[in-house]
């Protein structure tokens, strides 16, 4: 019988320790606490304490320790359940009855596991029949061995919507039973009962110690499946139901796995779904778990927490590379913050766009996925591309603007000691880009590397400069892009002249090569003016426009960068943040950051 720990608390305070003790052995008081000598050991000057305020009692002599059960256990001799029987006698309490009702649904909930277990099998053999052969070989064609489609019990549940109701009545389960278990559902329109998971592959749902409690159906792929009457498309997953077994919510995908990964020193990696958490613990990512078809909830954000061992308790979030992964990942911040602790986080890494662990895993190897994990942004680094990336510091007016965004958001974590962490970070994080910024130091290592010196930097000057040292480099795109290089808007009257002169000079003679135009331009005095554009601190920016690049390849890269640029509106940009930040860090900042002011300067 299992005693409510409520109960166990009220004997705990009804009773004083030094009385419970007292009346078994001598004691004597010594300022706040009680001495005694040990009854545990022979001893002849007391090393044995009582702290009634704690509840507890301590013998420095032979290190026994406990409280008021423990204590009446040991020296009674009794059994758990008999030593708190005696103390409520002590202190007055009737000892809690049985409640039946926990211990039929104990007796039910065991009934269950055994249905759920007896399923999971079944679906299992259904996956392996031959009739069902072609299911199995779309599941190893998507690269998954037959080791681990066993290990997590991977399964086809058949279209016949009765096979598996007929099969569990044979196995002594009633429908009642069934229902319960979420397998069996009543239909709405005239009451028959209908097996809930048809024609799809299963993936049984197992908590921590391992017991299938639900299960994610997967629609076949359309080649293997009867077209659809009407209009009507399935879901892609049906996951079961909220039942006695199963709170969606708490519950994550792999957990089982997980736990044991993660006391074996594994990352715990959250990924999206079945199939990431399946590809991923068979390229040897095996702390990987999901949740199921949801955003992260609190307690699946805890129960994470838990399974890590270590003091740094740090999971890696991963999410798709596209809009609506970094959405996700902005909603899993904002639940997260408030739940730091110190020495617990998280950090989040963003797949490539329009991969999923599963599809980079198969195209790039574990290595690929790796290096994704290896790149995961630590969730500052993450607010703060996300809030303050691309953002002004020129004024202290636009510096404070950051901070309060920033701050707003900080002021969400509840823990006092990383809150304050977090605002120190903030701070000088802040200062340091100020800095960077105002004293115009170059943070481009590339540019560094190769020794040049950063111009102060006006994005659409640059941009300016990339066509105009495209052009001259190599006249013979002039042809195709006559109508773009015509009537586009240079902010710079001098980069205004000098396209006018270009224009001409190759209208009246198409064949000019490089080196002619250039001869020619110097002449009417734009030598200076080109002696800023042909320069490698502005083919750092763009490859193209370098005359080093391949004369096949530029128009082609040309149009390419000048679309992309035109295409990217805002909210492109900013996310671009999110996903480029940890790659490459401050320059990837900086690179944006002209990016952004660019787009500025276009709409202005
Ligand atoms: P995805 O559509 O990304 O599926 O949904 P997937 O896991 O990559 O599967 P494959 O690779 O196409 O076979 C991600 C997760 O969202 C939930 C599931 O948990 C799924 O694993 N989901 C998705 C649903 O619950 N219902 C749906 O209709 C779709
Ligand atoms: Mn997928």
């Amino acid at each position: 019988m299992s005693i409510p720990p409520r109960f166990l608390d009220e004997i705990r305070t009804r009773l004083t320790l030094s009385d419970v003790i007292g009346k078994r052995i001598k004691v004597t008081r010594a300022g706040r606490e009680f001495k005694a000598c040990c009854p545990f050991h022979k001893e002849k000057t007391p090393s044995f304490t009582i702290n009634d305020d704690k509840q507890f009692y301590h013998c420095f002599g032979c290190g026994a320790h406990g409280d008021v059960i423990g204590f009446t256990m040991r020296h009674d001799n009794l059994s758990f359940i008999d030593a708190v029987e005696k103390l409520s006698a002590e202190a007055g309490l009737q000892m809690p009855k049985p409640d039946p009702e926990a211990v039929k649904q104990a007796q039910k909930s065991k009934g269950l596991h055994d249905l759920m277990d007896v399923t999971t099998s079944w679906f299992e053999e259904q996956l392996r029949m031959r009739t069902n052969n072609a299911v199995f070989e779309y599941m190893i064609g998507r690269g998954l061995s037959e080791e681990t489609l066993s290990a997590f019990r991977v399964g086809y549940a058949p279209e016949d919507g009765q096979a598996l109701r007929i099969f569990l009545k044979n196995e002594g389960f009633s429908d009642e039973q069934m229902l319960e278990a979420g397998v069996l559902k009543k239909s709405e329109r005239n009451g028959s009962l209908y097996c809930f998971f048809r024609d799809r592959i299963m993936f049984p749902v197992a908590d921590k110690r391992g017991r299938v409690v639900a299960f994610g159906g997967r629609i076949l792929p359309d080649h293997m499946r009867p077209p659809e009457r009407g209009d009507f498309k399935p879901p892609k997953y049906i996951n079961s139901a909220d039942t006695v077994l199963f709170d969606k919510g708490r519950m994550l995908y792999g957990e089982a796995q997980a736990r044991q990964a993660a006391a074996d020193g594994h990352s715990v990696i959250v990924t999206e779904g079945y199939m990431d958490v399946i590809a991923a613990h068979q390229a040897g990512f095996k702390g990987a778990v999901a949740p199921m078809g949801t955003a992260l909830t609190e307690e699946q954000i805890l129960s994470m927490w838990k399974m890590i061992p270590q003091d740094e308790k740090v999971p890696i979030l991963s999410f798709d590379g596209d809009d609506a992964g970094r959405r996700a990942a902005s909603r899993s911040c904002d639940r997260i913050l408030p739940l730091l602790k110190p020495g617990q986080s998280v950090r989040l890494a963003f797949l490539p766009d329009g991969e999923d662990p599963d599809t980079l895993i198969r195209s790039g190897g574990s290595s690929a996925f790796r290096k994704v994990l290896e790149g995961a942004m630590s969730l500052f680094d993450f607010i703060w591309a996300s809030h303050a990336a691309g953002r002004d510091f020129e004024t202290p007016e636009a510096r404070a603007g950051v901070v309060k965004t920033l701050e707003k958001q900080i002021a969400q974590i509840a823990d006092a000691d990383v809150q304050r962490h977090y605002k120190e970070l903030l701070r000088a994080r802040v200062s340091d880009s100020f800095f960077r910024r105002y004293k115009g130091k170059s943070t481009k290592k590339t540019a560094q590397a190769l020794g040049i010196r950063r111009p102060a930097v006006n994005p659409s000057v640059i941009k300016e400069q990339i066509i105009l040292a495209s052009i001259l480099n190599h006249p013979h795109i002039h042809e195709g892009l006559e109508e773009m290089i015509g009537h586009y808007n240079f902010s710079k009257d001098s980069h205004k002249a000098l396209r006018q002169q270009i224009v001409s000079a190759l209208s009246n003679d198409p064949t000019l090569d490089s080196s002619a135009l250039k001869n020619h331009l110097k002449q009417i005095g734009f030598e200076q003016e080109m002696g800023d554009i042909l320069s490698e601190s502005v083919y750092v920016h763009a490859a193209f426009s370098s005359p080093r690049y391949d004369v096949e390849m530029v128009e082609t890269k040309f149009r390419e960068w000048i679309s992309e640029i035109e295409q990217r509106d805002w909210t492109e940009i900013k996310d671009g943040w999110k996903s480029a930040f940890h790659s490459s860090n401050e320059d990837e900042e900086d690179r944006l950051r002209e990016l952004i002011q660019v787009k500025a300067s276009d709409h202005a």
